[in-house]
């Protein structure tokens, strides 16, 4: 089939739907591509490009009128007419709140995907333009505030003097916030960074900044954040603008689904900030705004001297990089839909990502979906419910204990029928079974590689024994004792250099 790449039609919009790398690998998936000229050169992506690619350039109705129609944002009254009946059509609806749209894509017999509605699923991931997005929003603030920001973000002692570090204050650890504070970070900033959901303290530390505790924790079991109430966000606003006055840069992400973008910083917090601040409200881009006194699409300085930067187009300031994240996200799309490879897409229902996406099926309407199970935070373990699987929930005693007890009395058979001189090695060997099945058991997944690793070290008994037998007379003893010093060594070494790799993985760069 033909997928089309349009230019966008809005007016600002400088991002495309594909990159002449994405363009190579819907191809390597069986499809042909058809990309309108010019589509690609707000985003530095030119057409010889996406010849080279093995696209065809073809004209604006050709792109609109293929089999298969991706852009970023639903089209427009005049380029959705260009849309074939019957033809697919992949972008950013909003389905929620654009009934009007899919009635005429219904009419259209058209088999719509909202590329902004993939249900938030680990699997899902490498398809969500939202995260995408969010994510190069999130580093776009960063340098948005560092170029009002009158300093250097990174502390220096010169020969001229000190100069302290940039105070980087984040709101909202979502995904935006998690790409601020690492950009931020890199740049030399001092950051910290609040959020209501108290499970995202630990990803702030990880990425060397500071969480700063405040008076509202919620547990959140699908990574959303829910609405204050009136009580708790008057005690959040007393922290957000006392950190505001302590901060050169504040740079705030909230969002609540469905509700405008909570106010996070008054004017009173604004008038209580240093002149030469700079406040990024990234909340600005939905509804409503994160500071009171942001101006959406806007930077200007207030009478203080604090730049309060409302820009709505984050992503779009770094064209080529969005459009190849947001291209590379249609590609894993294409992927889970074109198993075969062989350039024809199965939209399976069945599943639940792409269910979460349908908004129309040739022409039938399938929005709004059922509610997808959401796995953006570790789920609580939930008891069974009594009409389900009752086998497990009320399995007898002896179907948890029937193999321990058979792996016993194997155990004691080992030893009694051991020669006598082999018996206390059997009883160490068990015994050192046991303690390790429980110690292993108790420690959780993540942490079972550098656990591994650093216990090769236990090899070294190996190596001792090895090195006692290697004086033996008999050169069958002394070479195996060779072979194992080397074996029990790589072991040893290898487990240790693995362990460091891991702990590398976790620090921050001091350059
Ligand atoms: N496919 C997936 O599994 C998937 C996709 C996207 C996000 N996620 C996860 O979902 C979570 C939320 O990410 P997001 O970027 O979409 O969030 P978001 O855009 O919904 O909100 C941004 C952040 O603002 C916070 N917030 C809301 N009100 C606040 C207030 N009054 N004060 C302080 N903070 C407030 C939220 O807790 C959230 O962390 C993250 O853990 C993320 O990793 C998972």
């Amino acid at each position: 089939m033909r997928i089309g790449i349009p230019k966008e039609p809005f007016e600002g919009q400088t991002l495309v739907a594909a990159s002449p790398d994405t363009v190579a690998k819907l191809i390597k998936l069986g499809y042909e591509i058809a990309v309108e000229e010019g589509a690609g050169a707000r985003a530095g992506y030119f057409d010889d490009q996406y010849l080279a690619a093995g696209a065809e350039i073809v004209g604006k109705e050709e792109a609109w009128g293929s089999d298969i129609v991706t852009c970023l944002d639903t089209p427009p009254a005049e380029e959705l007419s260009l849309v074939k009946k019957g033809a697919t059509l992949l972008a950013r609806m909003n389905p929620g709140a654009s009934p009007e749209l899919i009635g005429r894509l219904a009419v259209k017999n058209v088999t719509a995907l909202a590329l902004d509605m993939v249900p938030r699923l680990s699997r899902a991931q490498s398809l969500d333009v939202r995260s995408s997005m969010m994510n190069v929003a999130g580093n776009r603030a960063v340098i948005e505030a560092a170029n009002r920001f009158g300093r250097l973000f990174a502390g220096q002692v010169t020969a001229a003097g000190k100069v302290p570090p940039a105070k980087v204050y984040v709101i909202g650890v979502g995904v935006a916030g998690l790409a601020a504070i690492g950009a931020a970070g890199s740049m030399g900033a001092e950051v910290s960074a609040t959020d209501v959901r108290a499970e995202v303290a630990d990803q702030v530390e990880s990425l060397g900044g500071t969480f700063v505790e405040i008076p509202v924790r919620q547990e959140s079991s699908d990574g959303y954040a829910k609405e204050l109430a009136e009580e708790q966000q008057k005690a959040v606003l007393e922290v957000y603008k006392e950190q505001a006055a302590k901060s050169d840069i504040v740079i705030t992400t909230a969002q609540v689904p469905g509700r405008p973008a909570p106010l996070l910083l008054t004017a009173q917090a604004v008038a209580g900030m240093r002149p030469g601040s700079v406040i990024v409200d990234m909340g600005a881009s939905g509804l409503g705004s994160n500071c009171e006194l942001t101006r959406p699409g806007e930077a200007y300085t207030t009478e203080n001297g604090v730049t309060i930067i409302g820009y709505g187009d984050l992503p779009s300031r770094l064209p080529g990089q969005s459009s190849q994240l947001f291209g590379q996200n249609v590609v894993n799309l294409f992927k889970l839909a074109t198993p075969k490879k062989d350039g024809v897409p199965i939209w399976d229902a069945e599943d639940e990502v792409i269910r979460g996406m349908l908004v129309t099926v040739e022409g039938k309407v399938m929005w709004p979906p059922p509610p997808a199970k959401v796995s953006a935070a570790q789920q609580p373990a939930q008891a069974a419910p009594a009409d389900e699987a009752p086998e497990a929930a009320e399995a007898p005693a002896w179907k948890k204990w029937w193999w321990k007890v058979a792996l016993g009395v194997l155990g004691v058979a080992l030893v009694l029928t051991a020669p006598t001189e082999m018996a206390g090695h059997f009883i160490v060997f068990e015994l050192a079974v046991v303690v390790g099945f429980y110690v292993i058991t108790s420690v959780t997944h993540t942490l079972h590689t550098p656990l591994m690793s650093v216990t090769n070290a236990i090899s070294g008994i190996i190596v001792v024994g090895a090195i006692l037998l290697a004086g033996s007379s008999n050169p069958i003893v002394a070479a195996l004792s060779f072979v194992a010093m080397v074996i029990a060594s790589i072991n040893v070494f290898g487990g240790f250099l693995i362990t460091n790799r891991m702990l590398k993985m976790f620090e921050r760069s001091s350059e």
